[in-house]
């Protein structure tokens, strides 16, 4: 594996590899505080868009591996005083010579360009590029579903809400089919992409008619900085529509459980008492987040060192 831009790119021998080794590094748990040392290789993480999770769950995944972390924000950089993608990366591979790079973007296809690219000399991981991918993401939501169902195959997930700009939606879209998931899509059209008939699952409109049925429920929030201008979602509208509220969520399976990539919008795509409750698996995410970057990270250094 040279880099991670887009599921497409593993083979299923790769995400059951990934999956496999996410597994491991969740019952070693605390065992894996690596120290530093001299040679520890370096992790670069680039974040051109806010990040709270993506960012401390690559940091926390690096230092636990025994690698070194160097970050660089669009603000507080000289990106805030115009720097090129470009020279950033040509500055820090001069400087401190990382051996992978953390990529998030609000462009889509940078992360591919850039590893495609002829000055890029480190791997590149995909941390979100516009609406495009988020495969570590997708990756760490079925290590979730593994490790809380026992297994995905045959598992009825519900993306709810912003799926026309959700690059969470599509690269679980590009993945969990593949492990054998089956996914409805439910929202209005407006919040669907127009080439949804081309995406591996249903679409449903109404979030009460795939609430009795589904297994998982995946709540999406507002997407606001990735909509065009002039357009805009009504937040009372959209939780009339497709919130889920306590009320909604007591007519899920007995088994069926929620999940939210984050950040969460509480009172709008999803109730306190659901996100809180025995059904979710939100915190259980962050959890496996880390455990899957250390799986991505460690196969990244390990086919370049
Ligand atoms: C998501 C993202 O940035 O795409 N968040 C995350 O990385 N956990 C989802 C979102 O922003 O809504």
């Amino acid at each position: 594996m040279q880099h991670l831009t887009a599921i497409a790119e593993l083979s299923d021998g790769q995400v059951h590899a990934l999956l496999d080794r996410t597994a491991q590094f969740a019952s070693l748990s605390q065992a894996t505080d690596r120290p530093l040392t001299a040679s520890s290789p370096c992790v670069q993480l680039l974040f051109y868009e806010d990040s709270t999770r993506t960012r401390t769950s690559f940091e926390s995944a690096a230092r636990r591996l025994g690698y070194a972390t160097c970050l660089v924000t669009a603000s507080g950089s000289s990106v805030a005083k115009g720097e090129s993608l470009k020279d950033t990366m040509l500055t820090l591979q001069a400087s401190v010579q990382p051996v992978v790079t953390v990529l998030r973007h609000p462009e889509n296809g940078v992360v591919a360009d850039v590893a495609g690219s002829t000055w890029c000399d480190t791997a590149m991981v995909n941390a979100g590029d516009g609406t495009n991918e988020h495969p570590t993401q997708a990756l760490l939501d079925a290590a979730t579903l593994q490790s809380h169902f026992g297994e995905i195959d045959g598992l009825h997930v519900a993306i709810v809400g912003d799926i026309v700009r959700s690059r969470v939606a599509r690269s679980n879209s590009a993945l969990l089919p593949r492990l054998g998931a089956r996914i409805t899509y439910v929202a209005p059209e407006a919040l669907l992409p127009e080439d949804i008939d081309t995406w591996p699952g249903e679409v449903c409109h109404e979030i009460d008619e795939v609430l009795p049925h589904a297994d998982v429920v995946m709540c999406l929030r507002i997407q606001r900085e990735r909509m065009p201008h002039g357009f805009d979602v009504d937040s009372a509208e959209f939780t009339a529509a497709l919130g889920l509220t306590e009320q909604r969520a007591s007519r899920m399976r007995d088994h069926a459980m929620v999940m939210h990539p984050g950040p969460m919008n509480r009172g709008i795509e999803i109730d306190s008492a659901v996100a809180d409750g025995p059904r979710s698996l939100i915190v259980q995410q962050v959890k496996q987040g880390v455990y899957t970057r250390m799986a991505v990270l460690e196969t990244l250094v390990r086919s370049r060192t």
